[in-house]
């Protein structure tokens, strides 16, 4: 940032101290130590078959990954930001309270519009306490990246799930940048880093495709004299690089002859606020698509669903199985393609994916393993290595569940072998073990509305870090669950 703009901000804070209090701390702390019960769900449930199938029009929340980058990007620029439709799970909350402990003024109106004012690009505070993050490896990768090149030190902690990820990924390359880190054994959380100033500009090539590995470089690089360099061979989801460029950041993305991306940012930016609208999340409608798809009788509307290429491969797959998906309605939301999803019961079948597609739909696999239980014939799974380190080893306890509910499921060392039940129901049973993962809990919901004798999860509550509302939005749509 240059230094007249870092004056500026330096000036209104100085004459508005009380604007940088948390006003809203109350409100935060709700949502983040859980403890408004009314809104969470509860911990052990059980899903049945909803008799008469699923109809009727839902819109799901926000989209994580856009709403965790309109925080960031916001609290980099400039001025006050507006954000609508920001999802608010616990996830987001958890980036939300970080960035306000390092001196960005966040603040949700009654209307439900999120107010951030930004303090410019190099200009957070050393934060007086851990950052917490939750589950959330998105908050935690995205800011080791954002506070890389910051003069100041900040130590990262997370729950169980979150402290077994490997953070070597980022960790390696921003090192290079010239900050440095103090992990736990493993390269894992617990973990303390120290910010370099100046940083270093790097060329990183992604040894793995990994939109966070991606996009903590690239924030990494904003504060950063001269230019940063990834290069991507495996296309992963831009939205950090649609949004910079939204903010007034130069940044180019090119392809070198064997089709990599190559993503430069300009460093020393002085980013501008934005109004966002986040769209709905593509991997939260997954959810109530394989419903509908799965639940004999079923006709649902998804309504205002981000539909951007990197993010869509769940909807390429499901109608290679034979799914009846139509996209209706399509529109810009402030930069993003967005659609009304509509999806009718289909009887699947079988699908071996292709691995090149994994990246555009890396966390539906879990919910598309069940809708190849209900496929006819046999679907191979391949090239899913990345599930391995998601909140859980999705594989394996995709695997574990599956055998539970009756469904025939081999592992292998990078996917499933599942054959499908051919449209028969589920036989059910359970408790599933979530292993603190969401997406794990919600696709076994999703294989209780089509099972005979229901499937009961052991523990709803990592729901919220996603999808708050997720049993009401199934209810809504006439899934019956009970209490
Ligand atoms: C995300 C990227 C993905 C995804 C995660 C959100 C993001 O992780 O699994 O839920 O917002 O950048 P990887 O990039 O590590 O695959």
């Amino acid at each position: 940032m240059r230094s007249d703009a870092r004056l500026a901000i330096a000036m209104r804070r100085c004459q508005k101290p009380e604007r940088f209090l948390y006003k809203k701390v109350d409100y935060f702390m709700s949502f983040v130590a859980g403890s408004s019960p009314d809104q969470h769900q509860e911990q052990s449930k059980t899903f049945r078959a909803a008799p008469k199938g699923l109809s009727g029009r839902v819109a799901v929340p926000g989209d994580k990954s856009i709403s965790h980058r309109s925080l960031m990007f916001s609290a980099l620029a400039v001025g006050e930001s507006r954000v609508e439709g920001l999802l608010e799970g616990e996830d987001v909350l958890a980036t939300a309270a970080a960035l306000r402990a390092m001196g960005a003024r966040i603040e949700r109106d009654d209307k439900g519009v999120w107010h951030i004012e930004g303090v410019g690009v190099g200009g957070l505070l050393q934060p007086q306490q851990a950052l917490e993050m939750g589950n959330s490896g998105t908050s935690t990768r995205l800011l080791m990246g954002l506070l890389a090149s910051h003069d100041l030190t900040a130590t990262f902690t997370g729950d169980a799930s979150l402290s077994k990820r490997p953070m070597g990924r980022v960790t390696e390359p921003l090192s290079r940048m010239g900050a440095e880190f103090m992990a736990s054994p493993g390269g894992r959380l617990p973990l303390t880093m120290r910010g370099a100033v100046p940083a270093v500009p790097i060329e990183y090539r992604l040894p793995v495709a990994s939109a966070q590995v991606k996009s903590a470089i690239l924030l990494a690089g904003l504060n950063t004299p001269g230019i940063t360099r990834v290069i991507e061979p495996e296309a992963t989801r831009d939205h950090s690089e649609r949004m910079l460029r939204g903010f007034g950041a130069d940044l180019t993305v090119e392809k070198d002859s064997a089709g990599a991306r190559i993503i430069s940012v300009r460093g020393e930016a002085e980013l501008r606020p934005q109004n966002i609208i986040v769209p709905g999340d593509p991997s939260s409608a997954a959810f109530p698509m394989v419903a509908a798809l799965i639940v004999p009788g079923s006709d649902v509307v998804i309504t205002g669903i981000g539909i951007n290429d990197t993010r869509i491969g769940i909807v390429k797959l499901l109608r290679a199985m034979g799914g009846d998906i139509e996209m209706l309605n399509i529109r810009d939301a402030g930069g993003e393609p967005v659609a009304d999803l509509h999806v009718r019961h289909s009887q699947l079948h079988g699908v071996e994916n292709d691995p090149a597609d994994v990246p555009s739909m890396v966390d539906e696999f879990p919910v598309a393993f069940i809708a190849a239980a209900m496929a006819k014939g046999r679907s191979v799974f391949r090239g899913l290595e990345e599930l391995r380190v998601k909140e859980s080893d999705r594989i394996s306890v995709m695997a574990q569940g599956l055998r539970l509910i009756g469904v025939q499921v081999e592992e292998t060392e990078d996917g499933l072998i599942i054959d499908g039940t051919g449209g028969e129901a589920l036989p059910g049973g359970g408790p599933i073990t979530t292993h603190l993962d969401h997406r794990i809990a919600m696709s076994f919901a999703v294989a209780g509305l089509a099972s005979k004798n229901g499937v009961t999860i052991d523990d709803m509550r990592p729901v919220e870090t996603s999808f708050p509302g997720f049993v009401g939005l199934l209810n809504q749509i006439g899934a019956g669950v009970g209490a």
